[in-house]
């Protein structure tokens, strides 16, 4: 038996060390959790419950809904819309801010939300998981909350987790003090610190990428890809290893545990549809990036720092190159000698 401690006893512990802090946070990330325990129960009973395919719905950005995707969305919702820690939530799968219904008191906090990310994998059984990123709502401002309140760079979110559901479910989060991650003992019913402090290997030779889009690419990212294939025989002089989940989070996680760079650059494709990239800045990209800053990596959009980007609309887009600090920095390198 695991007697590692648990998310809610590692999370009292953080607070502790604020000394104004007033439970609220603690509060908020328990519920966060509830609803991720209850988004992996229906993924992991699949079929058996009839929760697999198309809900026949189409989400804001023109995508067919899984019927998971709306289940994980009701889910997500449900447990954090009554706990009075929340102003608002924001996810993926709505158009617009969800405003809380009125019976329950406002907080201070926003909560936004890719509830099930990498939904196409639901019908491979494939790994899914959520991502939420939590920011404060700005000072002084009154009345329900709106967009603007949501409009916030990355570098304001207070805290950014993911809960992904492969062999087994994790949780992994930061609140600006590093990035952990805890494990589900399913015999208790509770996250265990499984994962403390990781750290992102600042050199790597493994790169995540969908290659079916290459053509389209813009010479810098086709320049650092073509170099990693060129292996020891190439200007890098090693050879290179790839994989690509179809999940950012399954991706990203594996970055997380052994090294890696995670692409999903803006192409000719996308910008045909007037689109700047096709990962959401505020329900993927920002938090996934705070999560790898925390432990040691970097995130960029090749251009520029993501978590600095400054939002114009809730479902915005972006390029994504996230990973080890040196293949980051590369990337980066590649971009300024092209411009
Ligand atoms: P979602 O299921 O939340 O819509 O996100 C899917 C995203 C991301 O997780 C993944 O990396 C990417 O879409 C895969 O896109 P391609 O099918 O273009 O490879
Ligand atoms: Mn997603
Ligand atoms: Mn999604």
């Amino acid at each position: 038996m695991h007697t590692g401690i648990t998310i809610t006893e590692f999370l009292i512990e953080e607070q502790r060390q604020i000394k104004k802090a007033s439970g609220d946070f603690t509060g908020l990330i328990n519920d966060v959790v509830i609803a991720c325990k209850a988004i992996a129960s229906a993924v992991r009973y699949g079929s058996l419950v009839g929760v697999l395919g198309t809900a026949d719905t189409e989400n804001i950005q023109g995508e067919t809904q899984k019927k998971l995707d709306v289940i994980s969305n009701n889910l997500f919702i449900r447990r954090n819309e009554w706990g009075g820690h929340v102003a608002a939530l924001a996810s993926e799968e709505m158009n617009d801010v969800y405003h809380l219904p009125v019976q329950y008191p406002r907080g201070k906090y926003l909560l936004i939300f890719d509830p099930l990310d990498g939904s196409s994998n639901t019908d491979v059984n494939g790994a899914v998981g959520t991502i939420f990123s939590i920011l404060r709502r700005p000072e002084g401002a009154t009345g329900e909350a709106t967009e603007d309140d949501f409009l916030q760079p990355g570098t304001r979110q207070v805290c950014a987790g993911y809960a992904l559901y492969g062999p087994s479910t994790m949780m992994v989060l930061t609140t600006g003090h590093g990035t952990n991650g805890f494990t589900l003992d399913q015999r208790i019913g509770e996250f265990i610190l499984t994962h403390p402090n990781m750290l992102i290997p600042q050199d790597t030779q493994e790169f995540s990428i969908n290659a079916s889009y290459m053509r389209f690419w813009d010479p810098p990212v086709r320049r650092y890809i073509d170099e990693c294939l060129e292996g020891k025989e190439g200007p890098r002089r090693k050879d290179f290893n790839m994989r690509w989940a179809g999940a950012m989070i399954a991706d990203v996680h594996r970055v997380l545990c052994r090294g890696g760079v995670f692409l999903y650059p803006i192409d000719r494709k996308l910008r045909s549809k007037n689109q700047e990239g096709k990962l959401r800045l505020m329900y993927e990209a920002n938090p996934m990036s705070f999560i790898v800053e925390q432990a040691g990596g970097l995130s960029s959009t090749g251009t520029q720092r993501i978590m600095e980007l400054q939002p114009t609309g809730l479902h915005q887009r972006c390029p994504v190159i996230m990973g080890s600090k040196n293949e980051v920095e590369r990337v980066i390198s590649y971009h300024l000698e092209a411009q």
